[in-house]
């Protein structure tokens, strides 16, 4: 096989050089991080399962008109997107408090908020991606106002779809973090989801039981990951056939 050319490898996925311009594929990789890599292990099997997932909430979003990066999936591991310039902020939404928001604030966790809440959080990992308020973003140039108006409703069309989704198989879209990025065409600029939409960037409790189906299992050490997201996969109905399940992760360090 030809080599190709590495773009940028992050923790959870590498971009290489895609077959036309203005593409670029993406290799979902098994390393799983948590509380800025502090926290690192490789699960067997995640990354097929994540791209499998996000390939699924992607195309979904693009067919209610909600635009992504998305174009195809590969492989088992790799897919297809356009290549975009990230606005370099984590879009988060929440509609129930947990994690962050709940130690912040003092809420406790599982509170329903009475409206979707939106946060922003500056993308650098040497400042372990800070909060932020528009103020800042607006100040510092990471987006304009126009920006920051359709970035807030991509995020609730991407929360409205997603929680539907979800609720659909009886999971409780808890929160979930998004990223941005600006395409052109011309002089002309549109913004579209990007990154990926997965476990790993969702909290997902069942609803009956409250049991966490997301990368809490990781972090919190709950239990198997991998067997929290293959239950995801297969109550959507987008479990691949040939996915190998191992049940004991190898700790890298
Ligand atoms: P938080 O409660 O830790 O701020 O996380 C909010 C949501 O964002 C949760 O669904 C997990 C997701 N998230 C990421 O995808 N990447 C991150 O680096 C962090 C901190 C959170």
């Amino acid at each position: 096989m030809a080599r190709r050319k590495k773009v940028y490898e992050g923790k959870a996925k590498i971009l290489y050089e895609g077959p036309e311009p203005g593409t670029l594929v993406q290799y979902f990789k098994d390393d799983a991080t948590a509380f800025n890599a502090e926290k690192k292990d490789i699960i067997d099997g995640k990354g097929v399962l994540n791209n499998r997932l996000s390939e699924y909430f992607m195309t979904g979003l693009n067919n209610i008109g909600v635009p992504t990066h998305f174009i195809r999936r590969i492989n088992m591991r790799e897919q297809l997107i356009r290549s975009v310039e990230i606005i370099p902020l984590e879009v988060v939404v929440r509609n129930t408090a947990a994690g962050s928001m709940s130690k912040r604030l003092g809420i406790a966790e599982g509170t329903q908020l009475p409206r979707p809440i939106i946060e922003f959080y500056y993308k650098d990992d040497k400042l372990g991606d800070p909060l932020v308020t528009e103020e800042h973003i607006i100040a510092f140039g990471w987006a304009t106002q126009q920006d920051l108006d359709d970035m807030v409703a991509l995020a609730l069309r991407v929360n409205d779809f997603m929680s539907g989704v979800m609720m659909a198989v009886g999971i409780k879209l808890v929160d979930f973090k998004i990223e941005i990025g600006r395409i052109w065409d011309n002089d002309y600029q549109r913004l579209v989801v990007a990154d990926e939409i997965s476990p790993d960037s969702c909290r997902l409790w069942d609803m009956e039981t409250g049991q966490k189906l997301d990368k809490d299992v990781f972090r919190r050490d709950l239990g198997n990951l991998v067997d929290a997201y293959t239950e995801v996969a297969r109550r959507l109905g987008v479990l691949p056939s040939n996915v190998t399940h191992h049940t004991k992760p190898t700790l890298i360090n």
